[in-house]
């Protein structure tokens, strides 16, 4: 079997994207596996989830540490531990330094809830209702220092039906999500492996 990159998962929350990326991993003609999964949340459902499916994982909790920068060195060691190779944010509810951003640079990735450009940071799906658009949608895009302005590398759209609230519309492009973060990490997986020195 030839070399799969290797994943560092951070989440936050109910982790239903990182177990898209877990699925996909699990198709052996698939350029990834999942290496570790990181949340800053002892109280995360997606830890529970990654544990059961065999993941290693950790907390590391903002309050235990005096500074961003600690926090963030303390991230950054599990992933080298497990010698990760490409880092997906995948409902991680921090905003990540510019040190290891730049560390991870074309090899960082997140799944934001809008069609970017459109509707960077929070309340996506009311944000859209709010402006009558006719559809929304998901992006793949890698990280950047700028919040979500990273270039995007996948996007997948919805329509936006009479009747929405953000809660239909946010299902409505979860499902999409699931589609399209494996895609994405495909294409980071076999661009990272093909430009590993042999
Ligand atoms: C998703 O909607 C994602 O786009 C956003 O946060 C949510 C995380 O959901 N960044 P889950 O934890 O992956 O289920």
């Amino acid at each position: 079997m030839s070399r799969k990159a290797r994943l560092g998962i951070l989440i936050s929350g109910r982790g239903s994207n990182m177990e898209s990326l877990i699925r996909a991993c699990a198709a052996p003609d698939y350029p990834a596996t999942p290496a570790v999964v990181i949340s800053n949340k002892a109280s995360a459902p997606g830890l529970e989830k990654a544990a059961l499916a065999g993941i290693p994982t950790a907390v590391v909790s903002p309050k235990e540490y005096p500074n961003r920068i600690d926090f963030e060195k303390q991230i950054q060691e599990i992933l080298l531990n497990h010698k990760v190779d490409i880092v997906c944010l995948a409902g991680f509810m921090r905003v990540l330094g510019q040190t290891l951003v730049e560390y991870w640079s074309d090899r960082i990735i997140n799944i934001h809830p809008s069609l970017l450009p459109d509707y960077p940071g929070l309340n996506t799906y009311q944000r859209a209702l709010d402006d009558k658009k006719a559809e929304s949608g998901c992006s793949v895009h890698l990280v950047t220092a700028d919040l979500d302005a990273g270039p995007v590398l996948v996007q997948r759209r919805v329509p936006i039906l009479p009747g929405d609230t953000a809660e239909t519309l946010a299902a409505r492009i979860l499902e999409q999500e699931h589609i399209a973060y494996p895609e994405a990490v495909r294409m980071v997986a076999e661009k990272v492996l093909n430009s590993a020195p042999a």
